[in-house]
């Protein structure tokens, strides 16, 4: 768990690291592996997922994800995320798969960064936070 070293901890240096180790072993197999465990986590994930072309989809994912990182720290929207927030509120996501979206992405962080830890952790989960609530709350807000 994490002690009292969380209290001065540098989060981006600890998400830019574990970024850049994961990166480092190739993009795609992480893009890769977050899938597998998305659609593996629920029916309704796997059903959306049916007829996507998935190499397309990580290439998306890898984009989407840097935006994230922009948005956790300018707070700022931006054509290319409401355009992303628009096509995931016309596809009518349970707003609980946002939840899962980022616990699989921290599953996929633990097994492909070899120094992962709480603290990796923490600074994995503060990043996608914004990010990940606004796409939420777009959802949530548009039915
Ligand atoms: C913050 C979380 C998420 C991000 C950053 C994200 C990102 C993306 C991006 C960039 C695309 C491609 C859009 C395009 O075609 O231009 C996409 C498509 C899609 N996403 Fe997400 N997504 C998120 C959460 C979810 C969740 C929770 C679901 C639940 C099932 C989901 C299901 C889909 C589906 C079904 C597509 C369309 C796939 C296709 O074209 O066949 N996404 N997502």
């Amino acid at each position: 768990m994490p002690t009292k070293e969380s209290r001065s901890a540098d989060f981006n240096k600890l998400f830019n690291d574990s970024f850049e180790r994961i990166m480092a072993r190739g993009s795609e197999a992480f893009y890769q592996r977050f899938y597998e465990h998305f659609i593996a986590a629920s029916p309704e994930v796997a059903k959306a997922f049916a007829n996507t072309d998935m190499e397309r989809q990580y290439d998306m994912l890898s984009l989407s994800l840097m935006q994230i990182m922009s948005f956790a720290s300018d707070r700022r929207s931006n054509p290319y995320i409401e355009k992303i927030a628009n096509i995931h509120a016309r596809l009518s996501i349970s707003s609980d798969l946002f939840g899962m979206w980022g616990r699989c992405l921290i599953a996929t962080v633990r097994e492909m960064d070899d120094h992962y830890d709480a603290h990796v952790e923490l600074a994995w989960r503060v990043t996608i936070a914004p990010g990940l609530e606004f796409m939420r709350a777009y959802c949530e807000l548009a039915e």
